[in-house]
């Protein structure tokens, strides 16, 4: 049976689905896919660092998550991502669906296409259906949701320099975060639709006194329950039909 919806877990979110554990064979090695049941759905989850947490954000196996998800089937991908909060106002705990990106890494696999010339439309990014989906369910059971901005993807796996957050800030980035690119560019390449919940664990460098990797541990941990949540909601309600976007063509 043909699985239509996959979830990709950013860090806090490894547990996010219980289920049967799959290692399905791509051109980019084996990848470790989770098959669980959310809201009365199949749905394919994927640990976006490994199994193990293994692999930080520039050895994340991105082409071969997003091909895994493909080869089941999947058409719409859901993911998560902790970042920091660049634009005043956001602050941590706050969650954000990004409606665009800038791309500042330095040394990833950007494309499934090596061998030809093929130029991808990313005017929007972002499944808009999708995002609204997310934003819908989210405000329906009350929680938060700031409903668009721009993530700024850094190489990591370091966190940023004041200087830089103040160059991405003049850039027109609202938040930063090291694992949204290439996957949001991946999926869209395999013609899934695709959309982000970002976590903000942090106030960008700069902007707070230190930013710690427990700090960012501890603000995901905090929202887990909240983002599981708005996921089961979005799963529940996601059309058979993609007919509100363009992510399919
Ligand atoms: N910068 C980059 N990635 C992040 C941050 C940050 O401040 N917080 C969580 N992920």
């Amino acid at each position: 049976m043909k699985i239509r919806i996959g979830i990709i877990g950013g860090s806090g979110l490894e547990n996010a689905v219980e289920g049967e554990k799959i290692i399905v064979n791509t051109p980019y090695g084996e990848v470790y896919v989770k098959i669980g049941i959310m809201a009365n759905e199949r749905v394919a989850f994927i640990p976006r660092h490994g199994e193990k947490h293994e692999n930080p954000p520039h050895k994340v196996n991105y082409r071969g998550n997003l091909w895994a998800l493909k080869t089941l089937g999947v058409e719409r991908v859901i993911a998560t991502n902790a970042v920091g909060g660049i634009r005043n106002g956001l602050n941590p705990g706050d969650l954000l669906i990004p409606h665009d990106f800038i791309d500042f890494t330095k040394g990833r696999t950007y494309t499934f296409y090596d061998q030809k010339a093929i130029h991808i439309d990313l005017t929007t990014p972002y499944c808009p259906e999708l995002r609204k989906l997310i934003i819908d369910v989210a405000e329906e059971m009350n929680i938060k949701v700031w409903d668009s901005g721009v993530y700024v993807c850094t190489e990591g796996p370091r966190f940023e320099t004041p200087s830089e957050i103040r160059m991405f800030r003049l850039l027109g980035a609202d938040v930063v975060g090291m694992t949204g690119v290439p996957e949001v560019i991946l999926a869209r390449e395999l013609k899934m639709c695709y959309a982000t919940i970002c976590v903000i664990t942090n106030y960008a460098a700069g902007m707070q006194k230190r930013i710690s990797q427990e700090e960012v541990d501890e603000i995901m941990k905090g929202r887990m329950k909240t983002v599981i949540e708005i996921i089961n909601g979005v799963v529940q309600r996601i059309p058979i039909e993609r007919k509100n976007c363009m992510c399919g063509l």
